[in-house]
């Protein structure tokens, strides 16, 4: 077979791979040249925006490192993350929402007590984060291990400023009491642009957006038999809720960052300054008998 045009390139390239042996190769590969090719078709890119589109990736590419991930930021800006998760985790009643990972997780989290304050010294307004994590059907899920992260004041993680702060902060991993529940104290994060300086921040410029995300705080939360919930909970009232560049924000996670003056908090502690107070209870869902290895 030779002499390819417009009109039969794209049945040329779907035979050449009618025969590969694993049906979700074929099934994946065929649906990638079906779209690509109706994208070209659609755009019908000059050589030049053809070069630019290669570039581009390039760069992307050149981008990622171990840790910088610019590939996982472009999926993230076009939505493709918040589409795969929404395919991946269909949420029964009971169960909490899930969200983007973000590329500022770290597996190495220092283990702390309930009740421990995990702001490291960072400044800012003190916030008290308290919450419980349930099955569905309400009952408490002891010894669940609930990861979280957040930023600083001024909008940065630990992890872009371990030269200045030295070490990691504003994250820890907890586990929850026998009542399923759990609380520690750090400062309330605000909201940040992602990182935009390569070739996705370009993008962003191109297409008349921000880099933006709405203030909030980052939970993972393990518990054995139950899927692993990755999501965030939002600061109510932050302007950029309806605007979040990588389409993270689910009604259901946003929350009422509550103010109170100086005195006894929550938890029993008393401060001599205000502090905020955030409660969130989590549902966790079962994994599925047949997904279970
Ligand atoms: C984050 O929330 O940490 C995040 C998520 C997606 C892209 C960049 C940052
Ligand atoms: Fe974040």
């Amino acid at each position: 077979m030779r002499n390819f045009d417009e009109n039969t390139i794209t049945d040329a390239v779907l035979a050449r791979i009618a025969g590969a042996s694993d049906p979700r190769v074929r099934q994946i590969s065929e649906a990638l040249v079906r779209h690509l090719h109706a994208f070209v078709r659609e755009v019908r890119p000059t050589q030049k925006e053809w070069e630019y589109g290669i570039d581009f990736l390039t760069r992307t590419g050149h981008m990622c490192d171990d840790k910088r991930q610019e590939f996982i930021l472009l999926s993230d800006t076009l939505g493709v993350s918040m589409l795969v998760d929404a395919i991946n985790h269909p949420v029964p009643e009971g169960a909490t929402e899930t969200t983007v990972l973000g590329p500022f997780f770290v597996q190495a989290a220092p283990e702390r007590q309930v009740g421990d304050d995990i702001s490291g010294g960072m400044e800012g307004d003190p916030l008290l984060v308290t919450g419980s994590v349930s099955a569905v059907d309400g009952r408490p899920l002891a010894d669940a291990v609930v990861d979280v992260w957040h930023s600083d004041d001024n909008g940065y993680y630990d992890v872009q400023q371990l030269d200045k702060i030295g070490d990691l902060a504003m994250r820890a991993r907890f586990r929850t009491n026998a009542d399923g529940r759990f609380h520690f104290w750090s400062i309330k994060p605000a909201a940040y642009p992602i990182p935009h300086n390569g070739p996705v921040g370009e993008m962003l410029e191109a297409q008349g957006r921000h880099p933006w995300r709405p203030a909030h705080v980052h939970f993972m939360i393990s518990a054995p038999g139950f899927e692993q919930l990755v999501t965030h909970v939002f600061v109510d009232g932050d302007k950029y809720l309806d605007s979040d560049v990588v389409f993270g924000v689910k009604d259901s996670l946003v929350r009422e960052f509550v103010r109170y003056p100086a005195g006894r908090a929550a938890d029993g502690r008393v401060t001599n300054t205000s502090h905020f107070h955030l409660n969130y209870d989590f549902g966790l869902k079962r994994i599925a008998a047949a997904k279970q290895e």
